[in-house]
Parts: structure tokens; C-alpha cells; sequence
């Protein structure tokens, strides 16, 4: 939970990667979007006293990140809304930025409405995916066919927001969502191996007996390379200026 450290050989190699162009995908869903960049941390934990939000000096600070908030992240509502399939579609996300996720439990939710009452329908059981390392890594994970929740029906241009809640070792909750139009099939951006793809390094594991994930081969772990974790400081380090 830990603020990532800066250092200013990362700083550099963030530089040099910027430069050569290889991070235009810095978010957490990665299909079919997101409200927007909030791997944002600012104010100290003092200045909030130990709250994960606080107001000081006529602004919001978060001193422990912005992802760590119910519902979405810290980030409101928003109307640039993608489509997404009325029968379910595809998700993918990259859940290794923050340390602590070498084992995370992983939850996909959907909130009905423009402006959801809550996140409270599970689209899927809960399940676990393995990391290489405990600290921050890339790579992503995709389900292709995410159902809808069960008893939930909608129709073409009913609004939504999916809500991934991605709970690390420790307990705490990393939280993301994307607001959606629901959309026929060929109205929906395509889904390919490009932007939804399981990175070997990452693996699944059945928290219930009565998921309906299918399983794949173990993945094989390895620690992660100094240029995945320059990569990732990277992300961070841009999403600090970003916001
Ligand atoms: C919505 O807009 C925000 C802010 O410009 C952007 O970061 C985000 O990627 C956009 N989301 C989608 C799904 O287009
Ligand atoms: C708020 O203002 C005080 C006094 O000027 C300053 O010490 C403090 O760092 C400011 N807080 C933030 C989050 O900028
Ligand atoms: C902290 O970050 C939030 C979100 O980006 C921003 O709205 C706010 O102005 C920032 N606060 C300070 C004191 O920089
Ligand atoms: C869906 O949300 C958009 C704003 O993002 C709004 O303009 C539109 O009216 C909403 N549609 C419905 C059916 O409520
Ligand atoms: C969640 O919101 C829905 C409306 O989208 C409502 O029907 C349901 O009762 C709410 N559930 C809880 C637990 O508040
Ligand atoms: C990724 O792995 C999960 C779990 O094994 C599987 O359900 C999903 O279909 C895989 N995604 C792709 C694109 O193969």
C-alpha cells in the first residue's frame, strides 16, 4: 500500500521509455477502457490525518492513492462511455501496479443505471491470479466472455459501469471502473490479441470449486526484469503528472 519510490534512475529510464514510445497503455482495464488515469497519489498521510481522502487547502488529497477508494478509484462518473456487448464481451486489465499483488483476489461487478446505486451484481465468481513477484509487474489478464450478472437483462443503449475490485494479499482493495453503453455485437470495439491477451507470467487460480473460468497450464513464475519494473515505475511516475 506503500507509495511506489521515485528514484532518479528510474526517472531517466522512464525518460528513455517515453521516448521510445512504449507506454500509451498506462491503465488498469485495458479493455474496454476506463474513466480515466487515477494511479495518482499526493498530500501526506499526516496533512489527512490517516484518512484516505481528505480536503486541505481548497483540494482533495489522497494520501495512500486514489485507486484505493470505493467505488471507482476516486474518480467520478463519466460520459465518454464505450460500448459493450448486451450479451457480455470482453475485459482485460493489468493488475500488477501497486506492490502487494503476488496473489490477488479478483472482482468483476456491474453497477445498472447512468449513475449506479451501487456495484453490488457480480458478473463472475471471485478469483485468484498469481503474480511473479510481490512487487510491481506488467502484464496483462483477458476474459473474452464476461456474462452479464445472473437475472440481469439489458438492451441496446441502457448504461452501466463495470467495476473491478482487485483485493491484494494484505486485504486492501484496488478499484477501477469503466462506464459502458450496451451495444449490438458489431457496434463493439473489436477484441483481439493485441488488447486482450494473458500474459505468461500472470496466473489464475479457482477460489471456488464452482468457477466457471476455465484453466489454463500453470504459469510459469519468474521475478520480474528490471526493465518490467523500470516500466511500470514509468506508468506510475506518468500518471502522477498526468493528473
Ligand atoms: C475517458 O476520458 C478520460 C479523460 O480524458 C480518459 O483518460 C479515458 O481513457 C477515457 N475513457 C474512455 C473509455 O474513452
Ligand atoms: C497546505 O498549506 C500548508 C500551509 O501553506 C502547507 O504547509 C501544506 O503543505 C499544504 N498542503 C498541501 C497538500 O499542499
Ligand atoms: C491531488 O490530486 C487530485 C486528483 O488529481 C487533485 O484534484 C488535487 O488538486 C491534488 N491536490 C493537491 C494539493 O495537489
Ligand atoms: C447514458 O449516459 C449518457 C451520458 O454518458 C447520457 O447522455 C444518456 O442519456 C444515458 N442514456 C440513458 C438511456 O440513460
Ligand atoms: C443496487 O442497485 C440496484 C439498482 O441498480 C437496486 O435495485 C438494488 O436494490 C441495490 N442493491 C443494494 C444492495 O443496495
Ligand atoms: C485467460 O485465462 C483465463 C483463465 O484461465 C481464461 O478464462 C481466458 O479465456 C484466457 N484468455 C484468453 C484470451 O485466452
Amino acid at each position: 500500500m506503500e507509495p511506489f519510490t521515485l528514484s532518479i534512475s528510474r526517472l531517466f529510464a522512464a525518460i528513455t521509455l517515453l521516448s521510445l514510445g512504449l507506454v500509451n497503455a498506462h491503465s488498469i482495464i485495458t479493455y474496454p477502457g476506463y474513466r480515466g488515469n487515477n494511479l495518482h497519489t499526493n498530500g501526506t498521510v499526516q496533512q489527512s490525518n490517516g484518512l484516505g481522502v481528505a480536503w486541505e487547502n481548497g483540494s482533495y488529497i489522497y494520501p495512500y492513492g486514489m485507486q484505493w477508494l470505493y467505488p471507482c478509484g476516486g474518480m467520478p462518473t463519466s460520459t465518454n462511455r464505450t460500448k459493450w456487448p448486451i450479451n457480455g464481451g470482453a475485459i482485460a486489465l493489468q493488475p500488477g501496479w501497486f506492490q502487494g499483488h503476488s496473489t490477488a483476489f479478483m472482482y468483476i461487478n456491474l453497477g445498472l443505471g447512468t449513475v449506479p446505486q451501487n456495484m453490488s451484481l457480480p458478473m463472475l465468481p471471485v478469483f485468484e491470479i498469481t503474480g511473479p513477484s510481490n512487487n510491481p509487474y506488467p502484464g496483462t489478464i483477458c476474459l473474452p466472455q464476461v456474462p452479464l450478472p445472473a437475472d440481469v437483462t439489458v438492451k441496446a443503449g441502457d448504461n452501466a459501469t463495470i467495476q473491478i475490485v482487485e483485493a491484494a494479499k494484505h486485504g486492501a482493495a484496488l478499484y477501477d471502473c469503466v462506464d459502458i453503453t450496451f451495444a449490438e455485437d458489431d457496434e463493439v470495439a473489436e477484441v483481439t490479441k493485441d488488447n486482450c491477451f494473458n500474459s505468461s507470467t500472470i496466473g489464475f487460480k479457482y477460489v471456488f470449486a464452482s468457477s466457471s473460468l476455465t484453466t489454463t497450464s500453470a504459469a510459469p513464475v519468474h521475478g520480474p526484469s528490471r526493465v518490467a519494473t523500470i516500466l511500470i515505475s514509468l506508468a506510475m511516475i506518468l500518471g502522477a503528472w498526468i493528473l
